[in-house]
This record gives structure tokens, sequence and C-alpha cells, in this order.
């Protein structure tokens, strides 16, 4: 018989074709812009082999009980897997596809920007434009100044924090390299090695004085900026918290391109409000998409918010949905998925 796959969002139609094949058996939701729902996604997995997901879509017992024993694959078109039980996948035996590397430039890019956008002020600048009121504001000497990112007369060095230090956070260090970054602090998953053989390596590449591991503490004392670029999931469940946002220097500025939990979202509005930091800028916020006008965040003027965009360019989605859709093709005929996610039990 042959396998059935599931398709949780309709695709451009260059990937959907990929599907088109006389050795599958697809059953796809309909609309593209429209998230797949959960009953029909729990109706239809029945008797799949494979399933391709969207970050928005929970892929946990319900979903694994619903589908079957059939099922052996999941591809899901996100680098980000917290809305995977990847533990219970590993249990399951069902292997889980995904899409890094793809998405890696895209996401570094938009976390710089960020970065320039918190710390010069866009966000309460271009609403003065867009209101009308710029013949309010003329130029003035000190008018509408932040903290610059890049290296001056007054600062020689600059600093750059990650929490997190994968590809994404590394891809963001080579764009400040050339902003005059000289130093670049990291903190990283307790329980994997430190690694100065690699931290030398990368200074070295990019002419950087230092690279290296830290405690969260002292990575928010001495980071101009930082960027949060680590998975998420509980364990890492408010990793930037008040205590953090305490040490963090008044100019520096705080960028979350990664997962809305790992931000306690109450206490950066109130470090914002209070100047512990400059700024922020944030692409995923804790509870999203249900971030209201009136959400801590977004009432907060030095808060850039970004309705989860980080990937968002034409290139970069296609490409993540063409690697999803291989690794679901791959997976269910039983040949090497381009892109698994090496599970540990
Ligand atoms: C986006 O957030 C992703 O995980 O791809
Ligand atoms: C700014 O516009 C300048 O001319 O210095």
């Amino acid at each position: 018989v042959r396998p059935k796959v599931v398709i949780a969002r309709h695709l451009r139609e260059e990937v959907m074709r990929l599907f088109d094949r006389p050795d599958l058996d697809v059953v796809a939701w309909p609309s593209e812009t429209e998230a797949c729902d959960r009953n029909w996604l729990l109706n239809n997995i029945a008797g799949a082999t494979g399933v391709l997901v969207m970050l928005t879509d929970k892929v946990n017992a319900e979903l694994l009980d619903a589908a079957g024993p059939t099922l052996c694959v999941v591809s899901t078109m996100s680098v980000g897997y917290e809305h995977v039980d990847v533990q219970l996948l590993a249990r399951r035996n069902v292997k889980l596809g995904y899409t890094p590397d793809v998405l890696t430039d895209a996401v570094a890019d938009i976390s710089v920007m960020l970065a320039l956008m918190a710390g010069r002020n866009v966000r309460s600048t271009t609403n003065i434009v867009q209101n009308g009121d710029w013949p309010n504001y003329p130029w003035s000497p000190f008018g509408f100044c932040g903290p610059q990112l890049s290296t001056n007369w007054i600062h020689s060095t600059r600093t750059m924090g990650f929490i997190g230090f994968g590809r994404i956070a590394q891809a963001t260090l080579k764009r400040l390299v050339p902003f005059g970054f000289t130093h670049c602090l990291y903190a990283s998953n307790p329980s994997s090695l430190p690694n100065p053989t690699r931290d030398a390596e990368v200074a070295q590449k990019y002419g950087l004085r230092e690279v290296r591991r830290v405690a969260l503490d002292e990575l928010a004392r001495e980071s101009d900026v930082v960027f949060v670029l680590a998975p998420g999931g509980p364990e890492l469940y408010h990793i930037v918290n008040e205590q953090f946002l305490k040490q963090m220097k008044k100019t520096a500025v705080l960028v979350n391109t990664a997962r809305g939990t790992l931000v306690d979202s109450e206490a950066l509005a109130k470090a914002l409000r209070e100047g512990w930091l400059w700024g922020a800028g944030v692409d995923v916020v804790e509870g999203e998409p249900k971030v209201a006008a009136d959400h801590p965040l977004v009432k907060e003027p030095r808060c850039v918010v970004l309705p989860h965009i980080g990937s968002a360019t034409t290139e970069t989605r296609l490409g993540m949905a063409t690697t999803a859709a291989k690794n679901l093709i791959a997976g269910v005929l039983n040949e090497p998925m381009p892109v698994e996610l090496k599970m540990t039990q």
C-alpha cells in the first residue's frame, strides 16, 4: 500500500508539486494563509506514515495517538521544535525532519536589524513621521539620540552577547564584525562541553579579541547587545528574567529572534520602563499570536515588536518548504532524510 502523508498547510505550487507522485497517498489542508484546523488534522492523520507541520501545530501525544502506530516521520517547516515533544518522538521511534541552515542568514539579518532599530529609536521616530508630527520635531543636536551599535570615538570596544551560540548566533556575529565589535560572550547549555579551541578559532577568523563562554550574569553585565538565539523549551523558560535584565548596561539592547518563552515579557516591559536597559527588539512573544495592542511589550515605546517574521523572505521560506517536503518524502520512503534532528532519548 502507498504510504499516506498529511500536509498541514498548503504550500506554494512548486513545493506541492513534489508530492505529485504515484507512490504517495497525499492529504493536504487546502489553505496557505489559514492554519490547519486541529480536528481536521486529528481526523486525517489516522493511519498516516508521515506528517508535515508548521510551528503552530503541536506535535504531542494527542497527535501521535490520533496517527497510530503507522506514523514514522514528522517533518516541521521550521528550525525550532519547541512545538514538538521530541522525547516522545524518540520513545516512539518517530523521526523528526526540520529546516536549519536555509534560514540562518534571514534570521541573522533581522536580528541585526532589530538591534539597530531598538538602539536608534526607530519605533518612536517612525511613529512621529507617520502621525504627521515631524514639523513639531525639527532637527535638534541631541534629538532622538540613542546608543551607537558600532565602535565610535567614545567607545573603542563593543561586546556582543549571545544566549545560545548555534548557527544563527554565529551568522549574527559575522554581521557585527564590520561594525567594529571586539568581544563576543556567549552562554550556552551547561550540559554541553566548553569548546575553547572552537572559540579561539572563531575569534581568530573574525579578528575578535575574544570569544568566550560565560555565565549569564557576566553576559548581562558586559554586553552592549544581547541576542537571544537559544532553542526554547521548558529548561530555558524565562531565562531572560528580572535578575538578568537588572544587570544589563543602561545603554544595551536586547534582541529576541528565537522563542517568546525565553523572555519574561512583564519583566522586560518593566526593565524598559525603568531604564535598566535602553531598548529591545523582539520577533517572538510568549503567547503569540495572541498579543494585543495592550500587551506590555507592545505598549512599551522602547520595544520593537515584529510578528514572527525572522525567516520571512521569499527565498528562505521556499527553501524551508522544499526542505520540509523532501524530509517528509525521504522519511516515509525509508530513505535518508536531507535534514534529520538527531534525538537522544
Ligand atoms: C521559526 O521560528 C522557525 O523555527 O523556523
Ligand atoms: C545630518 O543630517 C548632518 O548633516 O550632520
